[in-house]
């Protein structure tokens, strides 16, 4: 079982994908589970505020440290090796590779000091080279708003993670999509063959080749005939030979 705790203003941005289609599956088989953590509980004084002005000047506003902190010790209060995950633009580029890595893998934090800005990318590189676990994974995503968040959160973060070299207004869709990308690689999501497909290629990036379903032809766009001729050999060939990575 691999969990989930989504720390958000915006739940009820995130709950409908949650709930569809293979998510909604993973959790009704027991695979994954979805939790969530409203930062607003955790905010300051009589509105709950959870953001504040820049020290130094400049435009939005910043996550502040407190409430962070509280929400996040209080998952970690009934599980202490639960691992923080951060999306945010200046991370590490999410890949399928590290979403192999998260499925089966909960490595121990690694010990030493806890460098703010740089710890958090090298600490996820510690963790990919521990040995792997037979744990129960659970992360923690902690969704950022407004203009991006007080630099000393990043001490209690143990994975930055960009899913591009773009801006979005919020951590919520990066959420979403390491949610997806991880629990459809959990054994049983997709079917059998989903955990041979990570066998096979568990050194690297997938393979992806082109597929074609019914009709034989469509608008004059035939399926290419080695995939009608019932040959395996031929088709395994014709499929490597026109494979893409991810
Ligand atoms: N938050 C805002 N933009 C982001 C991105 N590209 N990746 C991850 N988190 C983000």
């Amino acid at each position: 079982m691999i969990k989930f705790t989504i720390i958000t203003l915006f739940r009820e941005a995130l709950e409908p994908y949650l709930k569809t289609s293979m998510m909604w599956k993973a959790t009704e088989k027991g695979l994954a589970e979805f939790d969530f953590v409203n930062l607003r509980d955790f905010g300051l004084g009589p509105h709950k505020s959870v953001d504040d002005a820049p020290y130094g000047g400049g435009d939005g506003m910043l996550l502040r440290c407190e409430p962070v902190f509280a929400a996040i010790e209080s998952v970690k209060a009934t599980d202490p090796e639960a691992k923080v995950i951060l999306p945010t633009p200046v991370g590490e580029i999410w890949t399928q590779k590290m979403a192999r890595e998260f499925v089966s893998c909960s490595g121990p934090r690694p010990a030493g000091p806890s460098p703010w800005a740089a710890g958090a990318n090298s600490r996820a590189a510690a963790l990919r080279n521990a040995p792997k676990q037979d744990t129960n994974p659970h992360y923690i995503i902690l969704c950022p708003h407004y203009e991006g968040y007080d630099e000393r959160i990043l001490s209690i973060v143990d994975y930055k993670i960009s899913l591009g070299k773009y801006v979005l207004t919020g951590g919520e869709l990066p959420a979403l999509i390491i949610i997806d990308s991880v629990v459809r690689l959990i054994p049983g999501v997709l079917g059998g063959e989903q955990s041979a497909e990570i066998e096979s290629f568990s050194d690297g990036d997938n393979l992806e080749y082109p597929q074609y379903t019914r009709p034989e032809e469509f608008r004059g766009m035939k399926v290419p005939e080695v995939l009608l001729s019932g040959n395996h050999g031929e088709i395994a060939k014709w499929r490597e030979e026109h494979s893409g990575t991810v």
